[in-house]
This record gives structure tokens, sequence and C-alpha cells, in this order.
């Protein structure tokens, strides 16, 4: 027995090695951590389980079955995150550049499976040169087994994707289905056709780092949610992240208890917004300022910045937070930001978490780039996002709320729970200005009276008492008192429900 045992530890050995020490050596110099050592920071002390150390590829084509590596390329298992069980995949680049083969993708599904079953988030670390060139179209279908997975995950369990290396082809897709995306600076990529391809065919001549490195990702495409400066950063912010959401969508977000009193009063917000209606504030002030501990994630930070996404808690409860940007494009919605939003909407929404909106917007943005990129389709999106959540809503109006815009976001309209306005508010079809402008057309040029009906316009509409009249707003609140307010409210709707009617599944204009 005693030969068997060392036989079994001889094995591991091998396989902890992946595909060799100088390979291992040649991940490091680049900066990057091996697919075990990234799971041992990922996960709680001592608590993976690894699966299928033992598993081989079968390929018997271009000599493969002289070279096989132990685990082929991916390690796979479940561990805890702060206790909390989820499953994880690591792929290892020193192993076949860490590319899918049948079997590797087949340890993946294994896992994924697994997950759905007992309804816990998947992680996967990604850092492969995709499909494995030597197995051809049984590659493929890998690939494509793991596609169908997400998507059956989808909104049933959190997926979690960190890249962590090149990602190229194909294999962008697996990581883009899923819920969110982390990048490493400098050391990840992610580009359906690489540098080489693009310049045969568009004649552009680009850097894999500026097609589709972190910082591509994060700030131009919004592809990926973070980039992060190192592997490590970018593993112990993953376990931040996690602490936010529940392990399915049957429960609720974890709660953690805060020392933070939720009647806590904030009076510096009473002076946060400005007197002149165009000059701009940080509404990120705001939402450190409303939520716990000052405590928020901030997702996408870099991209879209006219809208701001993340998760906070409110009185211990995680919420998601979406915030118009007066400081960026005076927080108009346009194409990016409909689409950032939305997608965080529909993610809170599938997975319990309430939703907590400040409104701060002129409008959507104008302009042929605009309307000719589809902005009609794309703001929907957000406002689909929003008419289909079912989660609660508390919507907090800072200042403006301008025309369909006002709708979209969270309005009482679209089954906002509770809808709150500073007295700053500004609730109208449009400003001021621009609304004399078109019903008093017949007094262009006398500016004497177009500054007379302006400031008549703005005494009657530039302000919540209109729409709090007709019970659009639930009440008019001093700034300084916002943190409670929403706290109040969040913990009257602990218990809501609300069912949208059965269907197939809706069709958000895609
Ligand atoms: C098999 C691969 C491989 C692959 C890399 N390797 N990619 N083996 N299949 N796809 C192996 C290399 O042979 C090498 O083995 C080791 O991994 C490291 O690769 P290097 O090229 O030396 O590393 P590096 O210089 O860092 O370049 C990494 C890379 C490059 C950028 C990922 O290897 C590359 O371009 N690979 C091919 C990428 C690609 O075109 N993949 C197919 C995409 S199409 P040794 O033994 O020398 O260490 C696709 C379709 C999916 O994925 C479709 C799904 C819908």
């Amino acid at each position: 027995m005693k030969e068997i045992v060392d036989q079994l530890a001889e094995k591991r050995a091998a396989a902890a090695l992946g595909g060799g020490q100088a390979r291992i050596d040649k991940q490091h110099e680049r900066g990057k951590l091996t697919a075990r050592e990234r799971i041992e920071l990922l996960l709680d002390e001592g608590s993976f389980e690894e699966w299928d150390t033992f598993v081989e590829h079968r390929c018997t084509d271009f000599g493969m079955e002289e070279n096989k590596v132990l685990g082929d390329g991916v390690v796979i298992g479940y561990g805890t995150i702060n206790g909390r069980m989820v499953f994880v995949y690591s792929q290892d680049f020193t192993v076949f550049g860490g590319s899918l083969s049948e079997t590797h993708a087949e340890k993946i599904c294994k896992v994924m499976d697994q997950a759905m079953k007992v309804g816990a988030p998947i992680i996967g670390l990604n850092d492969s040169g995709g499909a494995r060139i030597q197995e051809g179209v049984v590659s493929l279908g890998g690939y494509a087994e793991v596609f169908q997975r997400n998507m059956l995950a989808s909104g049933v369990v959190p997926q979690i994707s960190l890249v962590m290396g090149p990602c190229a082809g194909g294999a962008v897709y697996s990581p883009a289905m899923t819920d969110f995306i982390f990048m490493v600076k400098d050391t990840s990529y992610m580009f359906v056709t690489g540098p080489d391809v693009v310049k045969t065919v568009t004649h552009e001549e680009v850097t894999a780092e500026d097609l589709g490195g972190a910082v591509t990702h994060s700030t131009i495409s919004g592809v990926c949610d973070r980039a992060y400066e190192n592997d490590v950063e970018a593993l112990q912010m993953v376990r931040r992240f996690i602490n936010y959401l529940p392990s399915n969508n049957r429960e609720k977000a974890p709660y953690r208890p805060t020392p933070d009193p939720a009647e806590r009063m904030e009076m510096s917000l009473d002076t946060l917004v400005p007197d002149n209606p165009n000059k701009p504030y940080d509404i990120k002030e705001a939402i450190h300022k409303i939520v716990d501990d000052n405590e928020f994630m901030e997702l996408q930070p870099e991209h879209a910045k006219n809208i701001v996404i993340g998760f906070a808690r409110m009185e211990g409860n995680p919420v998601g937070i979406v915030a118009n940007q007066p400081l960026v494009q005076a927080g108009c919605l346009d194409i990016k930001s409909s689409i950032k939003a939305g997608r965080f909407v529909r993610f809170c929404d599938a997975f319990n978490i309430p939703i907590v909106t400040l409104v701060d917007v002129p409008g959507f943005m104008p302009g042929t780039a605009q309307e000719y990129g589809g902005i009609i389709k794309h703001g929907a999106k957000l406002l689909f996002a929003y008419a289909e959540a079912t989660v609660p809503k508390v919507t907090v109006i800072t200042r403006k709320a301008y025309g369909g815009a006002y709708d979209v976001m969270a309005s009482k309209h679209l089954r906002g729970d509770v809808n709150l306005a500073w007295p700053s508010a500004e609730i109208a079809v449009m400003g001021p200005k621009g609304a004399v402008e078109i019903i008093f057309r017949k007094y262009s040029g006398d500016e004497g009276k177009i500054a007379e009906r302006t400031e008549e316009y703005r005494q009657k509409f530039a302000n919540p008492f209109i729409a709090a009249s007709r019970g659009y707003i639930d009440d008019v609140i001093a700034p300084h008192a916002t943190r409670k307010r929403i706290c109040r409210s969040l913990a009257m709707l602990r218990e809501k429900k609300l069912d949208n009617p059965w269907r197939k599944h809706d069709n958000i204009p895609l």
C-alpha cells in the first residue's frame, strides 16, 4: 500500500509541475503566476479540492500521443472564498499554451455542471492560446460545450472571468457570456483576431496591447469591468467583489454587519449641488457619503464615465448603484452609458440585488453619431432593463430629470418603488432654455422676452413639486437625510414580491 501511496504523491507532484519548471520560470518572468498559484491566492487557504488532476488528452495526431501532461492544461475544482463555496477553473499556460482540447473542455464543463447543481458561482481564470490547434474541430466542439453552459448558467449562478493571459479567437466568447470580466494590465489580451490578421484584412498596424489589452477594454470597448495592475491585485479584488453577490438566483446577497448607522445624516450633501444648474459636481461624492462605510466598488470606472455603476451596501445589504455623472457630458445618456447601465441593472435584477438610482440627467445625447450608432435601440436597453426589473428600486433625483431620460432612470412609471427628490430637482420635458426656444419661437431674436419666458418656465417646471403633486415623487427630501431615507425604503422593501407575466423569454432590444 505504501508504495502505491508514494506513487500517487509522485504523480501529483508531476501534475503540479504542469509544462515543466522552465515554462513556469518563463511564466514568472512575465510577471504572471501559475494556474495553481492563482487558485491558492483566490481561495481561502487550504480550501481547494482539485478534480481531474490525472486527465490526459486523447489526441494522436502530430506526435501528440508522446506528449501528454497530467491535467491537460487546466486546473479545476472547488473551494471557498471567505467561507462561501465557489467553483474554479484555471488554465495553465505552461501546458500547450493553456490551449483548449477536448478533455480540457470536459474538465471546465464538469465544474460548471457541478456549480449549477449546488448553486455556487463559477470563476474562470483564463490564460490560453485558444483552440488546441492539433485537435481541430474537436477543440471547437469543446468551446461550444462551454458556451452552452455559460448560457444555461446565466442568471442562475454568478459567472466571473479573470483574463490573465492571452485570450484569442473564439476563446473570448466564453468570458463575454459571463457576468463580469476582470483583466490584468500588460499581460492579458482579448481579441477575436490578433494583430497579424488585422494587418492582413484591414491593413491596420496595431499592437496586441492597443488592440485588446486591459486598458483598451476597460476604457474604449467596455468589454472588461476592471483592469488591475497584476495577478495578485486582480485575485484579491475578486475575493472582495464576490462578497457583494449571492451564490445563486434563489438567494439574497450576503449581509455584512456594519458600524455605520442607517440614520446617519450627511450635512455636506446639502451643498453638493451647485446653485448654477449648468455647473457640474461629482456624483461619486454623493454615492460615497450615502453608502455604508463610504465603500463603493465601482465597475467600468474608465468606460462611459457619464454613468456610474457598482456595488455598495446599505445597512449591511448589498445594493447595485446606478448614477448619472454630471461631471462627464453633463451626465447625458448615450449609447455606451445605456449599454453599460442596462446590463448592470439586469444583473442586479437576476440576482436579487436592490437597485439604488441617483438621477441627474439632462436627456439623451443628440447628434448624428448617436443616431447612426443606434441610440434608439441602445437607449431602449436601459429603459427595458429598468422596466423589467422586479427587485426593489429606490430612486433619488438630485437635479435634472429631463425628457425620456426621466422616464428611463427608474421612474415611478417603470415600477420604481420609492422615488425621492432633492429640493434642487428639476423634472420636466426639457431644460428651460430649450423649451422656451421651441414653444415661444415667435419671440426668436427678442432676448428680453426669451429671458422672461425662460425664467417663468424655470419657476414653474424646474423643481420637483409638480411631479410630487402627481405622486410621481413620493417625497421631496433634504439631501442630508438621503442615507436614512434609502435605508428605510430598502428595509420596507426587503420582502417585496413582484413577478413579470409568464413568457419563454422577453425580447430586449439587443
Ligand atoms: C496548441 C499552442 C497554442 C494552441 C500556443 N501553443 N497556442 N498549442 N494550440 N492554440 C503552445 C505553443 O506551441 C508553445 O508550445 C506554447 O503554447 C507557448 O506558446 P508561445 O507561442 O511560445 O507563447 P507566446 O509567445 O507567449 O504566444 C502566446 C500566443 C501564441 C499569443 C497565445 O502562442 C499564439 O498566437 N497562439 C495561437 C493563437 C491562436 O491562433 N489560437 C487559435 C485561435 S482560434 P511550446 O511547446 O513551444 O512551449 C480559436 C477558435 C475557437 O481559438 C473558436 C471557438 C468558437
